[in-house]
Protein backbone atom coordinates (compact mmCIF):
# COMPACT_ATOMS: atom_id res chain seq x y z
CA UNK A 1 0.00 0.00 0.00
CA UNK A 2 1.42 3.60 -0.85
CA UNK A 3 2.20 6.01 2.42
CA UNK A 4 1.24 9.07 2.29
CA UNK A 5 2.78 11.62 4.43
CA UNK A 6 1.37 15.20 5.24
CA UNK A 7 3.16 17.49 7.64
CA UNK A 8 0.45 20.04 9.58
CA UNK A 9 -2.39 18.95 10.83
CA UNK A 10 -3.94 22.32 10.60
CA UNK A 11 -7.05 22.82 8.24
CA UNK A 12 -4.87 22.59 5.17
CA UNK A 13 -3.48 19.36 6.41
CA UNK A 14 -6.66 18.03 7.87
CA UNK A 15 -8.51 18.30 4.36
CA UNK A 16 -5.95 16.54 2.19
CA UNK A 17 -5.97 13.65 4.55
CA UNK A 18 -9.98 13.85 4.14
CA UNK A 19 -9.28 14.33 0.22
CA UNK A 20 -6.35 11.30 -0.23
CA UNK A 21 -8.18 9.09 2.25
CA UNK A 22 -11.69 9.99 0.49
CA UNK A 23 -9.94 8.66 -2.89
CA UNK A 24 -8.32 5.51 -0.91
CA UNK A 25 -4.80 6.62 -2.41
CA UNK A 26 -2.99 4.69 0.69
CA UNK A 27 -2.19 4.54 4.29
CA UNK A 28 -2.25 8.67 5.20
CA UNK A 29 -0.01 9.37 8.03
CA UNK A 30 -1.08 12.85 9.73
CA UNK A 31 1.98 14.93 11.25
CA UNK A 32 2.06 17.62 13.56
CA UNK A 33 4.28 19.07 16.08
CA UNK A 34 0.82 19.46 18.70
CA UNK A 35 0.78 15.04 18.00
CA UNK A 36 -2.96 15.43 19.83
CA UNK A 37 -4.12 17.72 17.31
CA UNK A 38 -3.15 15.34 14.52
CA UNK A 39 -4.13 12.15 16.64
CA UNK A 40 -7.78 13.67 17.05
CA UNK A 41 -7.98 14.77 13.68
CA UNK A 42 -6.93 11.23 12.29
CA UNK A 43 -9.35 9.40 14.07
CA UNK A 44 -12.17 12.09 13.45
CA UNK A 45 -11.31 11.39 9.76
CA UNK A 46 -10.53 7.64 9.77
CA UNK A 47 -14.25 6.98 11.32
CA UNK A 48 -15.38 9.70 8.73
CA UNK A 49 -14.21 6.88 6.50
CA UNK A 50 -16.10 3.58 8.19
CA UNK A 51 -19.20 6.36 6.98
CA UNK A 52 -18.73 6.42 3.30
CA UNK A 53 -17.47 2.50 3.44
CA UNK A 54 -13.92 3.37 3.04
CA UNK A 55 -11.10 0.91 4.24
CA UNK A 56 -8.50 3.91 4.46
CA UNK A 57 -6.63 4.62 7.52
CA UNK A 58 -4.82 8.11 8.86
CA UNK A 59 -2.46 7.90 11.33
CA UNK A 60 -1.83 10.97 13.74
CA UNK A 61 1.01 11.70 15.20
CA UNK A 62 4.18 13.71 16.44
CA UNK A 63 6.35 11.23 15.79
CA UNK A 64 8.70 11.14 12.21
CA UNK A 65 9.42 7.63 12.89
CA UNK A 66 6.06 7.17 11.75
CA UNK A 67 6.13 8.83 8.60
CA UNK A 68 9.46 6.59 7.36
CA UNK A 69 9.50 5.37 4.24
CA UNK A 70 6.31 7.45 2.97
CA UNK A 71 6.45 7.51 -1.14
CA UNK A 72 4.84 11.29 -0.66
CA UNK A 73 5.24 13.39 2.29
CA UNK A 74 2.82 17.08 1.77
CA UNK A 75 4.30 19.72 3.88
CA UNK A 76 1.52 22.23 4.93
CA UNK A 77 2.95 23.25 7.57
CA UNK A 78 3.74 26.89 8.88
CA UNK A 79 2.39 30.49 9.64
CA UNK A 80 -1.32 31.47 7.42
CA UNK A 81 -1.39 34.94 7.11
CA UNK A 82 -3.80 37.37 8.53
CA UNK A 83 -5.58 39.73 6.88
CA UNK A 84 -3.40 43.01 5.00
CA UNK A 85 -0.91 40.36 4.94
CA UNK A 86 0.68 38.98 1.89
CA UNK A 87 2.18 35.21 1.47
CA UNK A 88 5.50 36.40 1.05
CA UNK A 89 5.95 38.16 5.28
CA UNK A 90 5.47 34.84 5.77
CA UNK A 91 8.87 34.15 3.81
CA UNK A 92 11.53 33.98 6.96
CA UNK A 93 9.11 32.68 9.39
CA UNK A 94 8.09 29.62 7.16
CA UNK A 95 11.69 29.12 6.09
CA UNK A 96 13.18 28.17 9.78
CA UNK A 97 9.93 26.12 10.10
CA UNK A 98 10.64 24.35 6.51
CA UNK A 99 14.10 23.82 7.22
CA UNK A 100 13.64 21.92 10.06
CA UNK A 101 10.65 20.20 8.81
CA UNK A 102 12.92 19.00 5.29
CA UNK A 103 15.76 17.80 7.62
CA UNK A 104 13.38 14.91 9.15
CA UNK A 105 11.75 13.96 5.78
CA UNK A 106 15.17 13.30 4.22
CA UNK A 107 16.13 11.51 7.34
CA UNK A 108 13.40 9.32 6.94
CA UNK A 109 11.74 9.18 3.65
CA UNK A 110 14.96 9.69 1.50
CA UNK A 111 13.24 8.02 -1.88
CA UNK A 112 9.97 10.25 -1.07
CA UNK A 113 8.39 12.64 -3.50
CA UNK A 114 7.88 16.19 -1.68
CA UNK A 115 5.09 18.43 -2.38
CA UNK A 116 4.99 22.01 -0.86
CA UNK A 117 1.99 23.92 0.12
CA UNK A 118 3.26 26.31 2.54
CA UNK A 119 3.62 29.72 1.47
CA UNK A 120 5.32 32.05 -0.49
CA UNK A 121 4.99 28.47 -2.16
CA UNK A 122 7.29 29.26 -5.08
CA UNK A 123 10.58 30.52 -2.24
CA UNK A 124 9.75 27.61 0.14
CA UNK A 125 9.90 25.02 -2.70
CA UNK A 126 12.96 26.50 -3.49
CA UNK A 127 14.30 26.13 -0.35
CA UNK A 128 13.38 22.64 0.36
CA UNK A 129 14.67 21.42 -3.20
CA UNK A 130 18.43 23.27 -1.68
CA UNK A 131 17.86 21.21 1.68
CA UNK A 132 16.74 17.98 1.01
CA UNK A 133 19.17 16.93 -1.90
CA UNK A 134 16.63 16.17 -3.79
CA UNK A 135 16.53 15.77 -7.27
CA UNK A 136 14.33 18.47 -8.84
CA UNK A 137 11.65 15.62 -10.23
CA UNK A 138 11.00 14.91 -6.81
CA UNK A 139 10.28 18.47 -5.29
CA UNK A 140 6.79 20.16 -6.30
CA UNK A 141 5.13 23.06 -5.34
CA UNK A 142 1.53 23.39 -5.58
CA UNK A 143 -0.42 26.64 -6.07
CA UNK A 144 -1.56 26.52 -10.02
CA UNK A 145 -4.06 23.92 -9.28
CA UNK A 146 -5.55 26.04 -6.85
CA UNK A 147 -5.02 29.20 -8.91
CA UNK A 148 -6.97 27.65 -12.09
CA UNK A 149 -9.48 26.28 -9.55
CA UNK A 150 -10.46 29.85 -8.72
CA UNK A 151 -10.18 31.19 -12.63
CA UNK A 152 -12.75 28.54 -13.34
CA UNK A 153 -15.68 29.21 -10.99
CA UNK A 154 -15.19 33.18 -11.58
CA UNK A 155 -15.76 32.07 -15.39
CA UNK A 156 -18.11 29.89 -14.56
CA UNK A 157 -20.29 32.04 -12.50
CA UNK A 158 -20.11 35.23 -14.90
CA UNK A 159 -21.02 32.81 -17.82
CA UNK A 160 -23.44 30.69 -15.54
CA UNK A 161 -21.78 27.39 -16.75
CA UNK A 162 -20.51 24.28 -15.00
CA UNK A 163 -17.33 24.80 -13.80
CA UNK A 164 -16.25 21.60 -15.66
CA UNK A 165 -17.04 22.88 -18.85
CA UNK A 166 -14.26 25.71 -17.86
CA UNK A 167 -10.33 25.03 -19.09
CA UNK A 168 -7.57 27.54 -17.69
CA UNK A 169 -4.37 27.46 -16.91
CA UNK A 170 -2.42 29.80 -14.46
CA UNK A 171 1.15 30.23 -14.53
CA UNK A 172 4.15 32.01 -12.76
CA UNK A 173 4.46 33.30 -8.88
CA UNK A 174 2.04 31.88 -6.35
CA UNK A 175 0.89 35.52 -5.56
CA UNK A 176 -0.79 38.87 -6.68
CA UNK A 177 1.80 38.50 -10.10
CA UNK A 178 0.47 34.86 -10.80
CA UNK A 179 -0.31 34.66 -14.41
CA UNK A 180 -3.77 33.54 -15.56
CA UNK A 181 -3.52 33.16 -19.52
CA UNK A 182 -6.48 34.68 -20.43
CA UNK A 183 -5.91 33.78 -24.31
CA UNK A 184 -5.73 30.34 -23.50
CA UNK A 185 -8.96 30.03 -21.82
CA UNK A 186 -12.08 28.18 -23.10
CA UNK A 187 -15.31 27.58 -22.39
CA UNK A 188 -16.30 24.23 -24.56
CA UNK A 189 -14.05 24.96 -27.00
CA UNK A 190 -14.31 28.56 -27.33
CA UNK A 191 -11.93 31.25 -26.39
CA UNK A 192 -13.40 33.56 -23.33
CA UNK A 193 -12.45 36.89 -25.44
CA UNK A 194 -15.55 35.60 -27.37
CA UNK A 195 -17.63 35.61 -24.46
CA UNK A 196 -16.63 37.71 -22.55
CA UNK A 197 -16.24 41.94 -22.53
CA UNK A 198 -12.19 43.31 -22.04
CA UNK A 199 -13.16 44.75 -19.00
CA UNK A 200 -15.28 41.36 -17.47
CA UNK A 201 -12.09 39.73 -18.55
CA UNK A 202 -9.52 41.82 -16.53
CA UNK A 203 -11.83 41.93 -13.74
CA UNK A 204 -11.77 38.34 -13.56
CA UNK A 205 -8.06 37.97 -13.42
CA UNK A 206 -7.69 40.71 -11.02
CA UNK A 207 -9.78 38.35 -8.71
CA UNK A 208 -8.09 35.54 -9.00
CA UNK A 209 -4.93 37.57 -8.22
CA UNK A 210 -6.53 38.37 -5.23
CA UNK A 211 -8.79 35.57 -4.31
CA UNK A 212 -6.88 34.26 -1.86
CA UNK A 213 -6.63 37.29 0.19
CA UNK A 214 -10.00 37.82 -0.04
CA UNK A 215 -10.97 34.57 1.52
CA UNK A 216 -7.94 35.47 4.17
CA UNK A 217 -10.13 39.01 4.67
CA UNK A 218 -13.28 36.70 5.28
CA UNK A 219 -12.34 34.47 7.70
CA UNK A 220 -9.61 36.90 9.49
CA UNK A 221 -7.60 33.54 11.47
CA UNK A 222 -5.91 32.31 8.52
CA UNK A 223 -6.37 31.73 4.73
CA UNK A 224 -8.19 29.16 2.64
CA UNK A 225 -8.06 25.37 3.25
CA UNK A 226 -11.00 23.52 1.54
CA UNK A 227 -9.41 24.06 -2.12
CA UNK A 228 -5.36 24.23 -1.31
CA UNK A 229 -6.33 20.70 0.45
CA UNK A 230 -8.38 19.08 -2.58
CA UNK A 231 -6.01 20.44 -4.96
CA UNK A 232 -2.52 19.16 -3.42
CA UNK A 233 -3.97 15.82 -3.38
CA UNK A 234 -5.25 16.32 -6.98
CA UNK A 235 -1.34 16.22 -7.38
CA UNK A 236 -0.71 13.10 -5.03
CA UNK A 237 -3.39 11.25 -7.26
CA UNK A 238 -1.51 12.16 -10.50
CA UNK A 239 1.84 10.88 -9.03
CA UNK A 240 0.62 7.65 -7.18
CA UNK A 241 -1.82 6.64 -9.66
CA UNK A 242 1.04 7.50 -12.95
CA UNK A 243 -1.37 9.58 -14.08
CA UNK A 244 0.95 11.34 -16.43
CA UNK A 245 -1.55 13.68 -16.18
CA UNK A 246 -0.33 17.80 -16.75
CA UNK A 247 -1.38 20.47 -14.28
CA UNK A 248 0.04 24.12 -13.50
CA UNK A 249 2.79 23.08 -10.49
CA UNK A 250 5.96 24.87 -9.11
CA UNK A 251 8.92 23.50 -10.98
CA UNK A 252 12.22 23.32 -11.09
CA UNK A 253 12.87 25.16 -14.77
CA UNK A 254 16.03 23.96 -16.11
CA UNK A 255 15.78 26.63 -19.38
CA UNK A 256 12.08 26.25 -20.48
CA UNK A 257 10.53 29.43 -20.84
CA UNK A 258 14.06 30.87 -21.13
CA UNK A 259 14.10 30.13 -17.12
CA UNK A 260 17.20 28.44 -15.28
CA UNK A 261 17.07 27.24 -11.47
CA UNK A 262 14.08 28.82 -10.14
CA UNK A 263 10.67 27.33 -9.73
CA UNK A 264 7.86 28.60 -11.27
CA UNK A 265 4.28 27.66 -12.13
CA UNK A 266 3.60 25.99 -15.24
CA UNK A 267 2.19 22.86 -17.27
CA UNK A 268 4.60 19.95 -15.91
CA UNK A 269 3.22 16.52 -16.66
CA UNK A 270 3.21 14.21 -12.83
CA UNK A 271 3.94 10.43 -12.72
CA UNK A 272 4.81 7.87 -10.53
CA UNK A 273 8.59 9.53 -10.29
CA UNK A 274 7.33 12.69 -9.80
CA UNK A 275 7.67 15.66 -12.73
CA UNK A 276 8.11 13.58 -16.04
CA UNK A 277 8.66 16.79 -18.04
CA UNK A 278 7.81 20.46 -18.56
CA UNK A 279 5.07 21.21 -20.85
CA UNK A 280 6.30 24.43 -22.46
CA UNK A 281 3.38 26.49 -24.29
CA UNK A 282 3.26 29.52 -26.45
CA UNK A 283 2.60 32.53 -24.73
CA UNK A 284 1.38 35.87 -26.13
CA UNK A 285 3.16 39.00 -26.15
CA UNK A 286 1.24 40.00 -22.89
CA UNK A 287 1.43 37.00 -21.09
CA UNK A 288 5.27 36.64 -21.72
CA UNK A 289 5.54 39.90 -20.16
CA UNK A 290 3.43 39.32 -17.28
CA UNK A 291 5.03 35.61 -16.79
CA UNK A 292 8.47 37.64 -16.92
CA UNK A 293 7.42 40.20 -14.03
CA UNK A 294 6.35 37.47 -12.29
CA UNK A 295 9.24 34.83 -12.32
CA UNK A 296 11.62 38.26 -11.40
CA UNK A 297 9.54 38.27 -8.24
CA UNK A 298 10.29 34.72 -7.46
CA UNK A 299 13.69 35.49 -8.27
CA UNK A 300 13.65 38.23 -5.67
CA UNK A 301 12.62 36.75 -3.08
CA UNK A 302 14.62 34.01 -3.09
CA UNK A 303 17.61 36.10 -3.47
CA UNK A 304 15.90 38.00 -0.04
CA UNK A 305 15.71 34.50 1.65
CA UNK A 306 19.18 33.65 1.00
CA UNK A 307 20.68 36.75 1.96
CA UNK A 308 18.81 36.29 5.29
CA UNK A 309 20.05 32.94 5.65
CA UNK A 310 23.58 33.03 4.67
CA UNK A 311 23.60 35.45 8.05
CA UNK A 312 22.55 33.15 10.14
C1 LIG B 1 -4.45 30.55 -1.07
O1 LIG B 1 -4.23 31.13 -2.13
C2 LIG B 1 -3.47 29.59 1.00
O2 LIG B 1 -2.09 30.44 -0.76
C3 LIG B 1 -3.30 29.82 -0.45
O3 LIG B 1 -5.55 30.52 -0.54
Amino acid sequence: MKKITIIGAGNVGAHAAVSAATLELGHVVLLDQNSDLAKGKAIDITQSMALIQSDSIVTGTGDYQDTADSDIVVITAGVSRKPGMSRDDLLFINASILESIVKQVVEYSPQCILIIVTNPVNTMVQLVYEVSGFPKERVIGMAGILDGGRFKYFIARELNVGASEVVTMVLGDHGELMVPLEDHCQVNGQPIAELLSRECIEDIVRRVQHAGSEIVNLLKTGSAYFAPGRAVIQMVKAILRDEHRTLPCAVYLDGEYGVKGTFVGVPAVLGINGVEKVIEIHLTEKEASAFEQSVEHICARTIELNKKRSLN
